[in-house]
């Protein structure tokens, strides 16, 4: 069974992005479900072992807090053993297990997973059996609407099918594979998922605002929203989606306020082993579309050490105040 949901939007797994930091800090703020990034059912098991043979358990490589709870794992991959045995192994740690199957990224389709697993109809009902009796905690599937234009309507195919295989929920972002992030998300795919499913439905896609995340809500029926680009280093956007959806009106957060609360996303990451890299790639987003942002993002850039970023962040707080 599906846990409770505290709010109605929730945070896209994103890789590279939604790491255990700001997971938190959207989960603070309101998000009602986090997901993390897709990780390869493979690396799950060596991982594992490895981490076993040091009386460590997989929450070394795959990190997250209690606080994020609920949290949902994204595996891919397509090898059913191997599927099998990393759903176990992630199992008792998530309380959701969701399963990829929107990558568009040619590394990934290429090994016959992500988005490429929606033409082949066999293979994916193979999986949500496999699994569905591996494990007693919720699956969940993510998915794109086909591979080509032409084939766009696949989603209805690949739902049913999981439906019947005892899958919970479906996030859905109605792009085709091959459309990769052009173009828009097409909602009205995601009513007509709706319109045929019986289990919850997830609407995915272009969502940067609270009057988007009400209008796609309204307009397509989708029980929750699962929110990706919109998100990157704009935590308040949960807060301001569960406001609006409730009383009609949300707080504005100016840039003092973004740059404050990438403070605060500094002061959770402390606690994770996220590389260097990653975080100066986060204090980009929090300072995106910001007046001078060209400047500060080349001190970012140049930045050694979370000492120097942190330098470069309060001047640049310091010129709002
Ligand atoms: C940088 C980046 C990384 C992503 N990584 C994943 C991932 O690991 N798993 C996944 O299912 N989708 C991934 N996505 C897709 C998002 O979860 C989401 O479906 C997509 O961005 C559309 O939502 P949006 O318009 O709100 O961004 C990624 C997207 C971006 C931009």
């Amino acid at each position: 069974m599906l846990p409770n949901f505290s709010g109605k939007a929730f945070l896209a797994p994103m890789a590279g992005v939604s790491d255990p930091a700001l997971r938190l800090q959207c989960k603070k703020r309101g998000a009602g479900l986090v997901v993390t990034e897709f990780t390869n059912i493979h690396s799950i098991i060596a991982k594992e072992k490895e981490l076993r043979e040091n009386l460590h358990t997989i929450q070394e490589f795959i990190e997250f807090s209690d606080a994020e709870r609920p949290i949902s794992i994204q595996l891919f991959g397509s090898d059913l053993v191997a599927l099998e045995q990393a759903a176990k192994i992630v199992e008792p740690f998530f309380d959701i297990i969701d399963y990829n199957m929107g990558c568009p990224a040619p590394h990934i389709t290429k090994q016959m997973a992500g988005g490429a697993l929606l033409q082949q109809t066999n293979l994916t009902k193979q999986i949500f059996n496999t699994l569905t009796n591996a494990v007693k905690k919720p699956v969940t599937l993510k998915i794109r609407s086909g591979v080509t234009d032409a084939s766009r309507y696949l989603f209805k195919e690949i739902a049913q099918l999981a439906e019947d295989e005892g899958i919970e929920m479906i996030t859905f972002h109605p792009r085709t594979v091959s459309q990769g992030y052009s173009g828009k998300a097409d909602w009205t795919l995601i009513k007509e998922l709706k319109e045929i499913s019986n289990i919850p439905i997830v609407g995915n896609g272009d969502i940067t605002t609270p009057e988007d995340a009400k209008s796609m809500i309204d307009n397509t029926e989708c029980d929750y929203v699962m929110i990706g680009r919109g998100a990157m280093g704009n935590p308040f956007l949960f807060e301001q989606i569960n406001d609006y959806l409730k009383t009609g009106s949300y707080q504005e957060y100016g840039w003092e306020d973004r740059l404050s609360s990438f403070f605060d996303y500094l002061d959770m990451a402390s606690n994770f082993k996220i590389k260097f890299a990653n975080i100066k790639s986060q204090a980009m987003r929090f300072t995106k579309g910001m007046v001078g942002g060209t400047k500060l993002r080349e001190r970012i850039v140049h930045s050694r050490n979370i000492e120097d970023l942190k330098e470069v962040m309060k001047c640049c707080t310091n010129n709002f105040l």
